[in-house]
């Protein structure tokens, strides 16, 4: 039984054992049968992000990715911190990337010098779990609603870039999957979009717009977070605000920009919009950069204090910082909730 693209139960089982026991080891192998991965994978629609002939985006998305690996980097080493909290003694941590795409945050742990944490990389889509797996990286295909982990299991769980795609109803189920295989005192990180932010309109209204699958995919509220995460019992809760921008460099001002505009399209499917459809190309580009300026031109109105003092730039801007290399930074704001599972107290027995 193929379990995703090229690859059986039984390979994966292999090839996990040898290269990754400590991911092997904290499989729930009982559940690696044909017929409870068949159900399991039946549960959930995968399409946005499987390969193209598919409609979907995840044949766009995963090659763009490889080609900037460190995109998102400033929100990529908030999310780093925030799981290594005051763990300074660098003693390794096991993390599950619960919605991991093809690898982006295992890379970027590398590439930023985070070694000590072990990120496993979690998905539905068959495309992106293949393209992990090819790179030699520790990588499940696995729902998020429905964990093939142990109990206690993972020092954090993280759930970002794209948690919004977890239908309003599953979101309870799929943070408690998480309190579940999170061992005590580890840490759930959930990281999106305000609904009702700008950010959020570049998904609900460009992306629904411009992208082939469409962007249909409801926001969180801080409300909703810190509901969901006390109902089921996390402690420490805390949810704010965090800057969050695209960063790609190029050799000259220019390179930088076109770069970022190609970057955007690119890695978000925004297939509607077609290069060889404008006259100059000058125009394309600055088709893009209106709709980049919709959403992420800060300068417009007041954000309030909290956004205001965590923006670096409040539009696209383009800089130097080394000679020959230039750097086109959109600002974005995105929402993240972390929470804790508790310790359990022992219990102090009377004395007789
Ligand atoms: C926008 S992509 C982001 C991928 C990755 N986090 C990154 O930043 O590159 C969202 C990912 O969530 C995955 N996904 C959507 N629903 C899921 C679910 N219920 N369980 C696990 N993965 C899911 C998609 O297949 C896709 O790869």
């Amino acid at each position: 039984m193929q379990y995703f693209k090229e690859v059986s139960v039984d390979q994966f089982l292999d090839f996990t054992e040898k290269k990754f026991p400590f991911l092997y080891q904290i499989l729930k192998k009982e559940h690696f049968t044909t017929e409870k991965i068949e159900w399991l994978l039946s549960q959930i629609d995968s399409f946005d992000f499987e390969e193209n002939p598919k409609g979907g985006r995840g044949g766009d998305y995963l090659s763009e990715q490889i080609k900037h690996p460190l995109n998102r980097y400033v929100g990529f080493r908030q999310l780093f911190d925030l799981i290594i909290g005051d763990n300074d003694d660098k003693k390794e941590l096991i993390v599950l990337d619960a919605m991991g795409g093809n690898g982006t945050l295992h890379k970027a742990s590398e590439l930023l010098g985070y070694n000590h944490l072990k990120i496993i990389i979690s998905d539905i889509s068959s495309a992106m779990i293949k393209s992990a797996f090819d790179q030699n990286i520790p990588c499940i295909r696995q729902p998020a609603q429905n964990l093939l982990l142990k109990d206690n299991s993972v020092d954090a769980v993280v759930f970002a870039y794209g948690t919004h795609h977890i239908p309003a109803e599953e979101r309870h189920t799929s943070f408690k999957e998480a309190y579940r295989v999170l061992k005590e005192g580890g840490k759930l990180l959930i990281h999106d979009y305000e609904e009702g932010s700008k950010t959020s309109e570049w998904y609900s209204d460009i992306l629904d717009k411009y992208t082939y699958t469409g962007h249909k995919y409801v926001h969180f509220t801080k409300q909703e977070l810190n509901t969901t995460l006390s109902e089921i019992g996390y402690s420490k809760i805390n949810v704010a605000n965090i800057y969050d921008p695209f960063i790609i460099e190029g050799s000259t001002q220019e390179d930088a920009r076109k770069n970022m505009l190609n970057h955007l399209v690119n890695l978000f499917g925004m297939r509607k919009l077609k290069k060889e459809e404008f006259t100059e190309q000058e125009d394309f580009y600055k088709r893009v950069e209106g709709l980049v300026d919709q959403c992420f031109d800060f300068t417009k109105e007041d954000q309030g204090k909290e956004i205001e003092d965590i923006l670096a730039v409040k539009k696209t801007t383009i800089y130097s910082k080394d000679i020959g290399k230039y750097f086109a930074e959109v600002p974005r704001i995105a929402l993240i909730g972390v929470g804790e599972k508790a310790k359990t107290k022992l219990k102090v027995t009377e004395p007789i």
